[in-house]
């Protein structure tokens, strides 16, 4: 059992580097969350205080109710994934797996039971005998998960430990990941570059850049509230859009005004931008909260011009020419459009973002 707290938890490296500024983080026991930001942003640097191979150089972390800011690495009962997978090459997959249960000396039998345990959780039974050489990518990187489980950790830390594996491995494993992880019931910490792996993976994710927390929420809290524009076009593919323009208010009617595009939003929304008339914004749409077929004569309407279709598959991006602008729509794959043709698209008013133009930070809760 194992809860994590950070408080006004800071690194500063010798080299005068601050890598992590300030951060409070409460992870409950048994959640899983992701550290999510761009390379550099400080995710490794966070897991590894957690894991006790970076030291905190400013205010405390705790495990449970416990400080552990000075408490060695293998006093901490954390298991750790890299995203290299760090197998002894002249080992067996069943002496990889083992090792660190030998060197704490546990009881053979013991040993023998949790690592076939941890290979038949992990579907290498028939691999125990192979070497790291003789191992594709995705089973050396399942060997490294069944070293970790067979500690029997109190928390499970994971460094990017997907991304060496090619895009529809990843897939796969991340579905066996989210198991293990209801299986195991632990405390598991996560570290991803990959918006879509923290989306589909985490109870809750830490949105990270250069050393800060931007925002911290279940994948559906920063998806539809995002708290900054980095936080919105982190986190969705392709891109949510932006147009630059001025918010009107009439009574309790609120429009974004860009031109000759107006859009009206929703009730809920528009009650809490009544105090900014005039102000300049950024209006945020994701790709997919627009509709062509009910697009209304005078509703909340986007149009322009074609300017790119690009078929993925199930649907397909349009890219769209809007006041000197180009979007990127995510439409139905029956839609014909062509290379220059003017179209109507309509928003959906529920899910407009609005963005103060200056600090970038929503203006709606
Ligand atoms: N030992 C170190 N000394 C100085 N700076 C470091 C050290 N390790 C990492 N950094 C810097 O700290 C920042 C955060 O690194 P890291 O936590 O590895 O980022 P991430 O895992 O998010 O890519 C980076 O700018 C990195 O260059
Ligand atoms: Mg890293």
């Amino acid at each position: 059992m194992a809860r994590i707290e950070f408080e006004n938890a800071s690194k500063r490296y010798p080299n005068g580097y601050v890598a992590l500024e300030n951060l409070n983080l409460e992870i409950k026991d048994k959640e899983f969350v992701v550290l999510l930001g761009p390379s550099g942003c400080g995710k490794s640097t966070t897991l590894n205080m957690i894991a006790g191979l970076e030291e905190v150089t400013e205010g405390n972390l705790y495990f449970d109710d416990e400080t552990v800011n000075f408490t060695p690495p293998h006093h901490r009962d954390v298991a750790m994934v890299f995203q290299s997978y760090a197998l002894y090459p002249h080992k067996t997959v069943y002496e990889n797996i083992a090792f660190g249960l030998v060197m704490r000396r546990h009881p053979r039998d013991d040993i023998d039971r949790r690592v076939r345990d941890a290979a038949q959780r992990l579907e290498i039974t028939s691999l125990l005998d192979r070497r790291p050489g003789q191992l594709s990518g995705g089973q050396r990187q399942r060997v490294a998960l069944g070293r970790a489980m067979v500690r029997r950790p109190a928390v499970f830390l994971m460094d990017e430990p997907l991304s060496n594996l090619d895009a529809a491995l990843r897939i796969s494993m991340r579905a066996e990941i989210k198991e293990l992880h209801r299986s195991m019931q632990t405390t598991f910490v996560y570290v991803t570059h990959d918006q879509a792996e923290a989306l589909t993976l985490a109870d809750r994710i830490v949105v990270m850049r250069n050393g800060r927390v931007q925002q911290i929420g279940t994948p559906d809290e920063i998806y539809e509230h995002p708290a900054n524009t980095f936080v919105a076009s982190f986190l969705g593919s392709p891109p949510i859009n932006y147009l630059a323009g001025e918010l009107v208010v009439e009574g309790r009617k609120v429009t974004f005004v860009r031109g000759g595009i107006r859009l009206s939003f929703a009730p809920e929304r528009a009650s809490q931008l009544l105090a900014h008339n005039g102000r300049k914004v950024k209006l945020g749409i994701r790709a997919e909260d627009v509709d062509e077929r009910d697009a209304p004569a005078d509703g909340e309407v986007i149009a322009g011009t074609v300017a790119s279709v690009l078929p993925v598959g199930s649907d397909q991006f349009l890219g769209m020419k809007v006041e000197g602008e180009e979007l990127f729509f995510r439409v139905n794959k029956d839609m014909r459009h062509n290379y220059g043709d003017v179209i109507k698209l309509s928003a959906n008013a529920n899910r407009l973002h609005i963005f103060d133009a200056a600090s970038e930070m929503s203006l709606i809760g």
